[in-house]
């Protein structure tokens, strides 16, 4: 593929190619010499319209191990205040010879148009898009569970084939929701939304999972449990729960992680609002993945720029390093 728009494009041998792809370059990152030389000349722009910590930090770090040329933009403190569109944001940045644009956008469908409109030749990668998708974050905790459920080395090849997720919170305004229950599905898992009515989307129906409204009779069945976010940011307040009746119901607390068989996980895609959908107890908790989740980023995304721009070399060969 020339794009990485949405974790429903995936196919199954597409997703496990890259799973793999990323246990070769997390082999990497564990030499004294974490650097490949597989994009030097090639140039990629991060185009980040929204805020973000982990993935712009971890697209940077993935790019420069890769060895391409970066460009970092933020839409704060550039002309896209004075009102500039994103056509001519883009044909700016094509311009200056752009090999590959990572975008992230407060509105679904932003990558979408950029990869289709004909503005830019560059490669596309959604790094976020409204409440829409958030491909490169599925594929890095696919990643994650596959090293934790099935295991490091006989993960290689494999899926998450009749393991059990279960996606606790706000699934309404979750793009990370919404592409793990796509990328998940098509791995094999078997997926659970746990949510308030009120934060689930219309058409809920139709997504390839089950959902329930009770979290205590859901977690002895897990194998994963993924809390998510509760975004207020693009929340109407008049819909925004209490704090406390949200965490009631909601929240994982260590009472609630004890219900949890002994080798199932907890994930958490960042940034934690810690006291609110999981407490502190449980987010520092050695079951809690998401400081490795961060580390496993890095590599997911090598992966798929080394997928998307590595030209003819093949996937899963181990990358050539600079040592010698
Ligand atoms: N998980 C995630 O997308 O985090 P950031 O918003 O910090 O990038």
């Amino acid at each position: 593929q020339r794009h990485l728009i949405s974790a429903a494009d995936l196919t199954r041998d597409d997703a496990v190619l890259i799973l793999d792809t990323a246990e070769e370059m997390a082999r990497v990152a564990d030499r004294p010499i974490k650097k490949l030389p597989t994009l030097r000349g090639r140039t990629v722009v991060n185009l980040f319209f929204e805020d973000s910590t982990r993935t712009r930090i971890s697209f940077e770090a993935a790019e420069k191990r890769l060895s391409a040329d970066v460009i970092n933009f933020s839409a704060k403190g550039s002309s896209v205040s004075k009102g500039e569109s994103l056509k001519d944001t883009a044909q700016t940045l094509e311009a200056m010879g752009v090999d590959a644009v990572v975008i992230r956008h407060g509105a679904s469908g932003a990558p979408y148009r950029l990869a289709t409109s004909g503005w830019i030749d560059a490669h596309v990668i959604n790094a976020g898009d409204g409440t829409h998708q958030h491909p490169t974050q599925a594929l890095l905790d696919a990643f994650t569970m596959r090293r934790r459920l099935v295991g490091r080395d006989a993960g290689i090849g494999q899926d998450l084939a009749g393991k059990r997720i279960t996606i606790v919170g706000d699934v309404l305004h979750s793009r990370v929701a919404r592409s793990n229950v796509d990328l998940l599905h098509t791995l094999g898992a078997e997926v659970t939304l746990v949510a308030p009515p009120t934060l689930l989307p219309v058409g809920i129906e139709t997504w390839p999972c089950e959902v329930s409204y009770d979290l205590d009779s859901t977690l002895p069945k897990s194998d994963a449990v993924m809390m998510l976010r509760v975004q207020r940011e693009r929340m109407n307040a008049a819909f925004f729960p209490t704090e406390r009746e949200y965490s009631r119901r909601y929240g994982l607390d260590g009472d609630r992680m004890a219900r949890m068989p002994e080798h199932a996980i907890v994930m958490h895609p960042g940034p934690m609002v810690r006291g609110m959908e999981i407490t502190a107890e449980v987010a520092d908790s050695h079951r809690c993945t998401v400081v490795e989740q961060v580390a496993n980023g890095v590599s997911i995304r090598m992966a798929v720029l080394y997928l998307l721009l590595g030209g003819n070399e093949p996937a899963v060969t181990a990358p050539r390093t600079e040592e010698k």
